[in-house]
């Protein structure tokens, strides 16, 4: 990394009244969140991560973390680079926000609700940082990308003494020393991403599934998003390190992998002198030995026919494909900028089912869009009916300041969307239950992951489409995969009978 200068930090001395100089703004640090829409042509580096120095290695020395996390498995992710950073420098995780010595929120800005939890829980803190000053309060992830959150805290939550964004993560170690030592206070948010960072250590969770970036970013700036502000623009990891990954996860025995993108279709497309696009990659994956294969997201408008001739081939490629349609009427699709219409999905949608009879189909959708009507409702309720979803996200739209669609005139009331979604999801519940339903007497091939949340004698695990069983067997099932026969479908879940173990 360009940056690394250490010794510059170590000259600033502790300041034991923690009395910090404040910025006041994020523009007083040099942050706008406009830049972050800018798309430069700059070329994106690939570099690997430092080892962090050993004089910040020990700084988390009988110390412990709280991580606490919002949002998508994107930040879930992030969260397991952020724990192998904390770990790195000797710190031990603990669930205890009240006791921990340094508690950071991970947080997600994609609707105001998940905002609001995160000042929730930053208001509740005021008191324990009042007592335990030495504490550090951090907030980094989607939300510190927002320039009005970053104002927000700064002149309301000043019990906070680290901001940090989406882009900068691999600057932890010298953050942290900072809001120890340093007497500013320390925000600091890259408005333009930078660098694909490699190599970064990562505590992964479970030892059976794991996740895996192959790209950051998201170009398709849909009306109402906040994403392509908050990560920036797309870029791809080179395939060679994402194999390499994978290849890696694998020999350690991982039986699932969840390949991570905001639009992973888009893969590839930003790798100059490269021809190689994710069904390219989807190809590859399947040549390495590892027993399942997922991904998440994709965007329908670039969902192409070598993708779905990839993915029919089966083997370790799961048939689950989560396709947000968001809509089901064109003109808020257009109002959305979402660069197809109803028929489009449907058309895709027809092509996949076609090459992928038993595909699992789950979405997004979004209701009460800025002048949404109520016929316009009616053509995503009938698109439902028409995909028979296996589940479905349903979203009130929020708006989200600096969006398009934020500026948009929006006359439904609260109420009304709220009742649309209540019509909504029960359409979707419905359907879901039907499809369920159709599985039973089937046997389904699981990979168990452990005890049931609500009884300890019931285990519980997936299936290739991602669907949740339960059922009753021995404990050393877990970690591996068996076939059960449906005996109970539900809404949200089925139950079965153990059938056979099956070793991979
Ligand atoms: N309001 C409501 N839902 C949103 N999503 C994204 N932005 C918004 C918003 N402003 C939903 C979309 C997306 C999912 C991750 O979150 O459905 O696919
Ligand atoms: Fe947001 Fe659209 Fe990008 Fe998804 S594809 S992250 S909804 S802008």
């Amino acid at each position: 990394m360009s940056d690394k200068d250490y010794s510059q930090y170590f000259q600033s001395t502790y300041d034991p009244d923690k009395k910090k100089i404040r910025p006041k703004s994020a523009e007083d640090v040099g942050y706008s969140q406009k830049e972050g829409k800018q798309r430069g042509k700059e070329e994106v580096m690939v570099v690997n991560f430092d080892p962090i120095p050993d004089e910040l290695k020990g700084l988390g020395k009988d110390k412990t973390y709280c991580l606490v996390t919002f949002g998508c498995q994107m930040n879930e992710h992030d969260s397991e680079t952020i724990a192998g950073i904390l770990e790195n420098m000797g710190y031990t995780s603990t669930t205890n926000e009240k006791e921990a010595d340094i508690v950071l929120y991970n947080t997600c800005a994609v609707r105001e609700n998940a905002e609001d939890k995160v000042f929730g829980h930053i208001g509740a803190l005021k008191a324990v940082k009042q007592e335990r000053p030495d504490m550090i309060l951090g907030v980094c992830g989607c939300m510190s990308q927002d320039e009005s959150v970053v104002n927000r805290i700064l002149t309301k939550h000043q019990h906070v003494d680290l901001i940090f964004g989406t882009h900068n993560i691999h600057r932890l170690p010298i953050l942290l020393r900072d809001a120890y030592y340093s007497k500013e206070m320390v925000v600091e948010v890259w408005a333009k991403e930078g660098d694909i960072i490699e190599n970064m250590p990562k505590v992964r969770e479970g030892g059976l599934k794991a996740w895996v970036n192959i790209m950051y970013g998201c170009d398709k700036f849909c009306t109402y998003c906040i994403v392509p502000y908050t990560r920036g623009k797309e870029r791809s990891r080179m395939p060679e390190d994402v194999i390499a990954e994978v290849r890696d996860l694998a020999r350690q025995g991982y039986k699932e992998i969840t390949l991570l993108g905001q639009n992973v279709n888009a893969y590839g497309k930003d790798l100059e002198g490269r021809e190689y696009l994710f069904g390219d990659l989807m190809d590859d994956m399947s040549k390495i030995d590892v027993p399942r294969i997922r991904f998440t997201t994709s965007h329908p408008r670039d969902f192409d026919d070598h993708l779905i001739e990839v993915l029919a081939k089966g083997g370790n490629l799961v048939e689950h494909i989560h396709l947000p349609s968001q809509s089901g009427n064109t003109e808020i699709l257009k109002k959305m900028s979402r660069k197809y219409s109803r028929e489009q999905y449907l058309e895709l949608v027809a092509k996949i089912r076609k090459a992928i009879p038993n595909a699992v189909l789950t979405t997004d959708i979004i209701v009460g869009f800025p002048g949404e009507t109520e016929e316009q409702f009616q053509d995503t309720l009938s698109l439902v009916e028409e995909v028979r979803y296996d589940s479905a996200y349903t979203f009130i739209y929020s708006p989200r300041h600096g969006t398009p669609a934020a500026d948009m005139e929006d006359n439904i009331s609260e109420e009304v969307k709220k009742e649309r979604l209540q019509r909504l999801m029960s359409v979707v519940n419905r359907i879901a239950r039907e499809k369920n339903e159709a599985l039973r007497g089937e046997v389904v091939e699981l990979l168990v992951e452990g005890e049931s949340k609500n009884n300890p004698d019931v285990l519980s695990g997936r299936t290739r489409g991602n669907k949740l069983v339960h059922f009753v067997g021995p404990k050393d099932c877990i970690g591996k995969f068996v076939h059960v026969k449906i005996t109970e479908p539900q809404t949200w879940a089925l139950k079965g009978e153990l059938t056979t173990r099956v070793e991979v």
